[in-house]
């Protein structure tokens, strides 16, 4: 439903569009910063398709900056609500008649329906971003914007003011790195990254069986994926992102890794082959100051390097901000590359849906920052000096040490249990069927007959 609301206060009013079986469900808001003081106000179109919110007295307090489409000023256009949502102006004259002019989806508020992109076109610059409400019942521009982040991998980025917020992780083909939890309603909804020289963006669609949907942006920063429960009316929360501590942004700083598992430490970590900055700091909790590594790389910038990698497995992989991306590169030749380079300090897949070990590279040269462990996380990569990685083997080695004698022992053990158990059980046997020698003869009995004379 496309009409005027007002949430909260009476006396501000807006014009929107609404679930139509869910008017608290408003997706798009017109005027979100300029409403109407009173109940006279009224919605036109003029002939070059441009939409104006009058107030009372006549004013315009809001107006679509629509462009014209293909050839010139049309000389009439009109409007329409389509059944996705979707409010469009569509030229209605001779020339290139329906060409869309301006459409509600391409200025998003603070909700993501079926259909919509968010995401940007790095030709133009354009946008297509969601920012939050002020409050429950105020619709005006807040604090909180969430966007597609372009740089390196596409990812979407949730910011309060100038600071990061939470991130889902770059897109691996399937998912974003952090969200594996999306592969769980791809039934429902399908989710996809379009990359094209004129879009780089997030699209979700739903299925035909699928409920309604929306993607909400809270005041407080919190994206939440609703479906709508027509039985018992009500919208239930599918997703929610950020989910716990270690999706706060950066939460363990350069080079840490955070484990909701690990609440003694306050859940942060470093990556390994690396220490915190100041253990005194670390010790009281403070991670601001990161991780460094703790033994130097042995660099020869294309030369030979005895250098190898870590592998941290089942990570959101890091801010790819600042990385370099080649989509084309098998990872033998990421692999190659970053050792190649002084300041590669890890590289993984950028895209996983190959299997194996994905394809594509991803390579960071600065801090690594916004690691964390994922369920169905990805490899990732991390550059350390032989010695480090010797260390681990060893470490790995002299645990092999203990439990190798420990597993001998336990199987030495459970042989003699259960050879004394066959040994009794036998008895037994041997008492049965020289029962059943007795009574008559059958392959059964002879067979454990013979045994017995073993
Ligand atoms: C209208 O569109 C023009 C060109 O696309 C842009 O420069 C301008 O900022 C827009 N104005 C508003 C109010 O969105
Ligand atoms: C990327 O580089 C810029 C400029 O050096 C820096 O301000 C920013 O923090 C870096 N981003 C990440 C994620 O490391």
């Amino acid at each position: 439903t496309l009409g005027f609301f007002s949430p909260g206060e009476l006396n501000r009013r807006y014009v929107g569009i609404w679930f139509s079986a869910s008017m608290d469900a408003v997706v798009w808001v017109a005027n979100r910063d300029s409403p109407l003081n009173d109940t006279a106000g009224v919605l036109e179109i003029d002939g070059a398709g441009r939409l104006f919110l009058l107030d009372g007295s006549g004013l315009t307090v809001w107006s679509s900056n629509t462009t014209t489409g293909g050839s010139g000023t049309p000389s009439s256009a009109a409007a329409q609500l389509l059944e996705s949502g979707n409010l469009v102006v569509v030229r209605d004259d001779d020339e290139s008649n329906g060409a869309v002019l301006w459409q509600s989806f391409d200025h998003p508020s603070n909700t993501l329906i079926a259909g919509m992109r968010l995401g940007r076109n790095p030709q133009t610059g354009a946008e297509w971003s969601l920012r939050s409400w002020r409050s429950p019942d105020n619709p005006a521009t807040g604090d909180c914007r969430r966007a597609m982040n372009t740089r390196g991998l596409p990812d979407c980025v949730s910011w309060r003011g100038d600071a990061k917020k939470y991130r889902t992780g770059p897109w691996n083909g399937l998912w974003f790195s952090g969200v594996p939890e999306m592969a769980s309603y791809s039934d429902m909804f399908t989710n996809q990254v379009v990359v094209r020289p004129d879009e780089v963006a997030y699209v979700f669609n739903a299925t035909a069986a699928a409920p309604f949907s929306r993607l909400v942006l809270s005041e407080a920063g919190v994206i939440q994926r609703l479906a709508w429960d027509g039985g018992s009316r009500v919208w239930n929360v599918f997703a929610q992102a950020p989910r716990d501590v270690c999706d706060d942004y950066a939460k363990c700083s350069a080079f840490g890794l955070c484990n909701v598992n690990t609440a003694a430490t306050l859940f942060c970590g470093c990556v390994q082959g690396y220490v915190p900055v100041s253990p005194a700091h670390w010790s009281m909790r403070e991670a601001a100051a990161g991780c460094r590594r703790s033994t130097p790389l042995d660099c020869r910038d294309g030369g030979a390097t005895t250098d190898g990698f870590a592998v941290v497995s089942g990570v959101k992989l890091p801010d790819t901000d600042n990385a370099t991306v080649d989509v084309g590169a098998t990872l033998e030749a990421c692999r190659a590359r970053c050792l190649a380079t002084c300041s590669c300090v890890a590289f993984a897949a950028a895209d996983i849906r190959g299997g194996g070990g994905g394809s594509g590279c991803v390579i960071w040269a600065g801090d690594i920052v916004d690691v964390r462990y994922v369920d169905k996380g990805q490899d990732l990569y991390v550059r350390l000096a032989k010695s480090e990685l010797a260390a681990a083997n060893k470490k790995r080695g002299s645990m092999l040490k203990i439990l190798l004698p420990v597993t001998a022992c336990l199987l030495v053990l459970m042989c003699s249990i259960f050879l004394v158990w066959i040994c009794k059980f036998r008895g037994r046997i041997s008492e049965c069927s020289i029962a059943t020698v007795e009574t008559g003869i059958t392959r059964q009995s002879r067979f454990y007959g013979a045994h017995q004379t073993n």
